[in-house]
């Protein structure tokens, strides 16, 4: 989350001038002290605090808030209004899915602004993660188990009773996945907002409700450089899959290189 939060959301903030930010899923708080780094930035953290204790690290810190619980408890009763909203808490279709509806429902992004949705792409974009599956309604929830996800591969994967969390067997399908959830809300919403997303570290999506020139602008310019840098990975997938040989060879003198370098 590093990555896009440096390389991607940083700047969009400073460029959309934002002054508030709400961040579903925070761990740690690794990201929210990324984000602190934005001077005028107030931020809100909705999160169980199933890692960290999240209330003792920003309790001396005014420009944080915790709400602490899971987003659907938390969303319809919050207050306020936020500039963007980060969304990385359970990566499942019902979750993302009602988190949006929720968003929109109750106005609580800002006109011009903007949610950004990690883990869009693999291994939760088309597959249901979950941190507690108690809490998900049974007619929502995928046949899921703990397991070991290989990297790039769908198919099913060996079972793994210390994996943290418990991911869908099947990949695909109707109400499975990140991805699957917002394109189920935009059905619902389609107009109100424009999206893309960027297909590095997992992918991110960016949702942005706009009607001004400038706002349009923002979101071009990082929609282009997203496509730009999509070329890599998608030629990485192409690569490992209809050229394995090569693939390994490529991989090899990186990683050969990479040494060197250390
Ligand atoms: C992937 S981690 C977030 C990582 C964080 N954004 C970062 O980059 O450091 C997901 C977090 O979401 C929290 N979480 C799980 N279910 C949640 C829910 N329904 N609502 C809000 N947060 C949730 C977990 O406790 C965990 O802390």
């Amino acid at each position: 989350m590093k990555f896009f939060t440096n390389q991607l959301i940083k700047p969009y903030i400073l460029e959309s001038g934002y002054q508030s930010l709400c961040e579903i899923g925070a761990q740690r708080g690794n990201n929210t002290d990324e984000f602190l780094q934005v001077a005028s930035l107030v931020i809100g953290i909705i999160d169980p605090c199933l890692d960290a204790d999240l209330g003792e690290k920003y309790r001396d810190n005014n420009r944080v808030q915790l709400h602490k619980g899971i987003s659907l408890d938390v969303l319809p009763r919050i207050s306020g209004q936020f500039d963007c909203i980060l969304i990385d808490g359970d990566h499942n279709w019902y979750t993302v899915y009602h988190e949006l509806m929720t968003i929109e429902k109750r106005g609580l992004l800002k006109p011009e602004g903007t949610i950004f949705l990690h883990d869009v792409c693999w291994p939760y974009g088309r597959r249901d993660m979950y941190y507690q599956p108690e809490l998900i309604p049974k007619e929502f929830m995928q046949p899921c188990k703990r397991q070991s996800l290989v990297r790039g591969q769908s198919e099913p994967h060996s079972p793994n009773k210390h994996a943290e969390t418990f991911s869908a067997v099947h990949e695909g399908g109707e109400r499975n996945g990140v991805l699957t959830a917002i394109e189920d809300f935009l059905k619902e919403n389609r107009g109100e907002y424009k999206f893309f997303y960027s297909e590095e570290e997992h992918g991110l999506g960016v949702l942005r409700k706009t009607t001004s020139t400038i706002g349009n602008k923002i979101f071009n310019k990082h929609l282009r450089r997203a496509r730009y840098r999509s070329v890599v990975p998608r030629l990485n997938n192409v690569t490992k899959v209809k050229f394995p040989a090569l693939y390994s060879s490529l991989r090899e003198l990186r990683d050969k290189a990479r040494r060197k370098v250390a």
